[in-house]
């Protein structure tokens, strides 16, 4: 059958010719599956081990998969926040020569969770609304580039733990277009109705299945998507009229920015008419803020929201050891041998699946201000490192691999399925044994936790106290 098979890749990998071709994806071996959650799809996906990674593969017309891969191509190399295409495969035939779909091929996106696979009992209000602003954020970046979604929806959004948050990623382009000369206003209300709709719908569904709560209603909740992408749209794009006397301001809308994790590329500032005011309006701006102050200080590749917290970290660091007067890049080092490496290396390999490097080193700085909090003094790193590796990580569900791969197939992942999960291992917080949510979004309490034991370091105030 391989003869027949036509492949549009890149680069291919020599074991995608391996698989099964002649087979439909439904009668596809258990031994080649990942057995990870999925979300609902209209099409049959699998997910397959290929070399030594996993990859998403959808059954989809010719012409659609072609279309989808292009998209998610281009959305590649405007660095958005998408899977990744691989290929597509044609020409497929089985072995009484009867046609088959075609595929297409993407890479799946490890530590990403449908979000149906967020929660065991029920969605709290709470986690529908962080997936929903972590939504509006991947809306506004797409919007940003140009990109008109036509079919946003949870259902197409992947979700990965972003320290307290979620960040949200593409995952089906299939209705996409891009404009590189942007999209008009009427384009951006159609896809932010059509999300409206959509999650309302997905919630309703849920409240329907008693998987989210009945006193809270979906449509008020299903709202904020277009109220927080309105806010973001405009603080990220609306002219500001700025009183000349005033120019701080400037520097404050770019802080702003900043903090809502966006860096300003370019700024068109105009004097106004009357030659008392500054008309200032971002033009170029760029997501990941955080994340790429990070990257360049580090190498390391995380979240938004996690990179935010580690750079808190690394700058108490520098404050506590006494090297204000030393150039961040060169602290950076030494925090990350000091501190952050000896948190991941300590983590055994069979708890490496459970959640990226990132949220582990997350949920580390939240257990070791809880250790300290309990103690009523902070204790050393050896001990918070083994106590987290031994009591809490095993606590938690894998993400990467949510069953063994031997498992007969990849399944819809459903809130029934993880009835019997373990909740928060956090050692008992508080909270978390009230918890309808088994996958518990640690990091929301700790946004309101208290600060651990606090010392006063002269220029900075208040921090943090390491041993
Ligand atoms: N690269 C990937 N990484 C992780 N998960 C993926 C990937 N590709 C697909 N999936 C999973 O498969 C599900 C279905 O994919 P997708 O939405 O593309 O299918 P579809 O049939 O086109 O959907 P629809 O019914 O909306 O048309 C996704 O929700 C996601 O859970
Ligand atoms: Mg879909």
């Amino acid at each position: 059958m391989l003869h027949a098979l036509e492949i549009t890749a890149s680069t291919v990998d020599p074991a995608l010719l391996d698989l099964p071709w002649e087979l439909p994806l439904e009668d596809w071996p258990a031994d080649i599956l990942a057995a990870l959650p999925r979300g609902l799809s209209r099409h049959v996906v699998r997910f397959v081990h290929l070399s030594d990674r996993v990859i998403a593969v959808k059954e989809i017309g010719e012409t659609v998969a072609h279309k989808e891969y292009e998209l998610l191509r281009d959305l590649s190399r405007l660095q958005a926040p998408s899977v990744l295409p691989t290929a597509v495969i044609t020409g497929r035939t089985d072995a009484q020569n009867e046609e088959l779909p075609a595929v297409l091929v993407t890479e799946h996106l490890q530590f990403s969770l449908p979000y149906r696979a967020l929660f065991s009992k029920y969605m709290t209000e709470d986690t529908a609304t962080r997936l929903i602003d972590a939504l509006a954020v991947l809306l506004v970046r797409l919007h940003l580039l140009g990109f008109y979604w036509g079919d946003v929806s949870l259902s197409n959004t992947l979700f990965r733990r972003d320290a307290g948050s979620f960040s949200a990623y593409l995952v089906d382009a299939e209705t996409g277009e891009l404009h590189p000369e942007g999209l008009t206003e009427g384009q951006r209300t159609y896809d932010v109705d059509l999300a409206r709709i959509n999650i309302i719908g997905e919630l309703m569904d849920l409240q329907a299945g008693s998987y989210f709560p009945s006193e809270d209603d979906p449509i008020e909740v299903g709202d904020r998507i277009r109220t927080r992408y309105n806010e973001l749209w405009n603080e990220l794009t609306a002219e500001e009229s700025i009183s000349v006397d005033q120019r701080w301001k400037v520097q404050d809308r770019i802080e702003r920015l900043n903090r809502l994790g966006f860096n300003v590329g370019e700024l068109q500032i105009k004097s106004d008419r009357d030659g008392r005011h500054i008309v200032i309006q971002p033009k170029v701006v760029d997501a990941g803020h955080y994340h790429r102050r990070l990257m360049r200080l580090t190498g390391l590749d995380v979240e938004e929201q996690q990179a935010r917290r580690m750079l808190n970290d690394l700058k108490t660091y520098r404050a506590v050891t006494e090297q204000l007067d030393r150039p961040l890049e060169l602290v950076a080092h030494e925090w990350m041998r000091h501190v952050y490496e000896p948190v991941i290396s300590a983590i055994p390999p069979q708890l490496a699946a459970k959640l990226s490097p990132g949220q582990i080193f997350h949920e580390f700085l939240e257990h070791r201000w809880f250790r300290a909090q309990n103690a009523g003094h902070d204790l050393p790193l050896e001990d918070v490192i083994s106590s987290y590796v031994n009591s809490v990580l095993p606590m938690k569900r894998d993400e990467a691999v949510l069953l063994d791969s031997g498992a007969d197939t990849t399944f819809e992942m459903s809130a029934v399925h993880l009835e019997d999960e373990p909740i928060d291992g956090m050692l008992g917080h508080a909270d978390a044994s009230n918890d309808p949510e088994a996958s518990p979004d640690s990091g929301s309490w700790a946004q309101e936790a208290p600060q651990p034991r606090m010392r006063f370091v002269p220029g900075l105030g208040l921090l943090p106290v390491y041993e």
